[in-house]
């Protein structure tokens, strides 16, 4: 089986990931690492040398490789990975996989991501908290089209990982 954690930069795809892979005993892997492994340097160093461009190429390149390899996996792709070329059509007919948005407010993200942005690329150049929550609600609405053709939507807002971890078990088994 094939899990796979959707959601915004900073929804807790990789916590939840971590916490329910260890639960079930599963692999983990985090998209954007195993990015970073193959590609030798990090996901800010594709984005400055190469551009978006390049790493949205690389980044559907490495999915279709994940999970033509993989079997029992918990996987969290980056928060874009939906939202480009095939790869949603790709998780959708992909056999085997189960996939969760993990939802959260406009207000949680901006507050996670408040002092992050300088590893997250995409928001790296904005300073203020009014224009994080202004991108981030731009950027959601945008791509909600995409999160929401998972097969099951979480709310996180106020849940721990343990109880996120719990709906998932129950829904799956
Ligand atoms: C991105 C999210 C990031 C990473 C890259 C682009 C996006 O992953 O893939 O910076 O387009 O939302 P996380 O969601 O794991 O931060």
């Amino acid at each position: 089986m094939i899990i796979i954690l959707i959601g915004y930069m900073g929804s807790g795809k990789s916590a939840v990931g971590k916490a329910l892979a260890e639960v079930l005993e599963y692999e983990f892997i985090d998209l954007d690492q195993f990015i970073e492994e193959q590609e030798g340097r990090s996901i800010s160093k594709i984005f400055e040398n190469q551009g978006e461009i390049y790493f949205r190429k690389v980044e559907s390149k490495y999915l279709s490789l994940v999970l033509e390899k993989s079997e029992n996996i918990v996987l969290a792709p980056g928060g874009g990975t939906p939202c480009y070329g095939d790869n949603l059509k790709l998780l959708k007919n992909h056999s085997g996989i189960h996939s969760f948005y993990l939802k959260a407010s406009i207000k949680t993200l901006a507050n996670r991501l408040l002092s992050e942005t300088a590893k997250r690329p995409l928001i790296a150049h904005l300073t203020s908290e009014e224009q994080i929550v202004e991108f981030i609600g731009k950027h959601l609405f945008e791509r909600s089209a995409f999160y929401s053709q998972t097969d099951r939507v979480l709310e996180t807002d106020e849940k721990s990982i343990q109880d996120l971890v719990e709906q998932i078990v129950l829904a799956l088994f």
